[in-house]
């Protein structure tokens, strides 16, 4: 049985898509699973030269003998998830809970020109704060209530605990970042929901006992989009001659940026309760290690950052990302 979560460390977008498409590729669960808020992720995954944007689809696509579901926490935007799934061909193995909450036109209305939702929080606008809002008030429509999900409607929990109880594995993606929780985050300046490991069991209905691993994504410096704290951060000019800028998948917004902060690190793995570190974009501070997999380039200057991150959260990095492509990885695990 093995059920490895994987979350991320700051406030989001540290490449968790790519962290997880090289998993689907090279470690072949039985099942990836989408947990988090909803469609404001957008997890950015280059395969076989083509870039998608996932904001439903789970990052496990890259290989096609996965079965990939959404979990009854996630809020599902059919129109979103039926092009994804278009876009990826997964009509045969996709599957969503019948109990996923549904966002319509209204909440993304609102999502988007609500002055403190848009104005004051710098929220992605798709609806998943307002959508949420109708769950708690237990008038939100389910996926159950939509034909057009019909389809694909399931019992992601039954088929989780299933294929663990099968010794098989499984791998859940949570979105967002535990500096985006609504309960341990920057409040206000954060997401509709908790987007802890636990957050991530309970989006997928399964239970704590079950998780072997937990894996945290950090990146090698520090992004966020829309308001709030970001310690250390820099001005758009040092950002851009750094080579750190960034814009945002779902809505294009220059990123803010600062460099790696090792207090936030220590927070995210406390939070999570984190087992494993995957640190991504290292290329971009160390560019000698540009789409490298050998591990005998951790030398000098990367080792001493690596073992400087290990040393402050006490648990091993045991995957790096080396380049934007899935196979962009050193893979420092013992079967890696
Ligand atoms: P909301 O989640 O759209 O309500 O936005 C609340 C805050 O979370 C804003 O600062 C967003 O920019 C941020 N946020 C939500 N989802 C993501 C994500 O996937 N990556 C980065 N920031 C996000
Ligand atoms: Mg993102």
């Amino acid at each position: 049985m093995s059920l490895t979560v994987v979350c991320g460390g700051f406030w989001g977008d540290e490449g968790k898509g790519k962290i997880l498409s090289y998993l689907a590729l090279k470690d072949v669960p039985s099942i990836v699973v989408r947990a988090g808020v909803g469609t404001n992720a957008g997890h950015t995954i280059l395969f076989q030269n083509k870039e998608y944007k996932l904001r439903m689809v789970p990052s496990g696509f890259v290989n096609p003998d996965i079965r990939l579901l959404i979990g009854a926490g996630v809020l599902v935007d059919p129109k979103v998830l039926l092009k994804e799934i278009d876009e990826t061909n997964t009509h045969e193995c996709l599957g969503v809970d019948y109990q996923s909450g549904i966002i319509e036109e209204q909440h993304i209305e609102i999502d988007s020109t609500n002055a403190h939702l848009k104005g004051k929080i710098g929220t992605t606008g798709s609806g998943t704060g307002p959508a949420n809002v109708d769950r708690v008030l237990r008038k939100l429509k389910l996926a159950k209530d939509i034909p057009q999900l019909e389809p694909y409607l399931t019992d992601v929990s039954i088929e989780i605990n299933d294929a663990l109880n099968e010794g098989k594995a499984v791998q859940a993606e949570g979105s967002q970042a535990i500096l985006l929780s609504l309960y341990h985050g920057s409040y206000p300046y954060v997401t509709s929901k908790d987007t802890s490991a636990a957050a991530i069991c309970s989006d997928i209905g399964v239970g704590p006992t079950k998780v072997s691993d937990v894996m945290v994504v950090m990146k090698s410096f520090i992004t966020r989009v829309g308001t709030g704290e970001l310690p250390g951060e820099l001005s758009k000019e040092e950002v851009e001659k750094r080579g750190w800028t960034e814009y945002g998948a779902v809505t294009g917004r220059l990123r803010r940026a600062a460099p790696f902060n090792y207090d936030l690190a220590k927070k995210a793995v406390r939070l999570n309760g984190a087992t494993q570190i995957a640190l991504t974009k290292l290329d971009i501070i160390f560019p000698e290690i540009a789409k490298a997999n050998d591990t005998d380039l951790i030398k000098g200057n990367i080792a001493e950052f690596i073992d400087k991150i290990e040393e402050a959260t006490k648990i091993k990095v045991s995957i790096i990302g080396t380049g934007p492509a899935a196979e962009d990885i050193i893979d420092l695990r013992e079967n890696g």
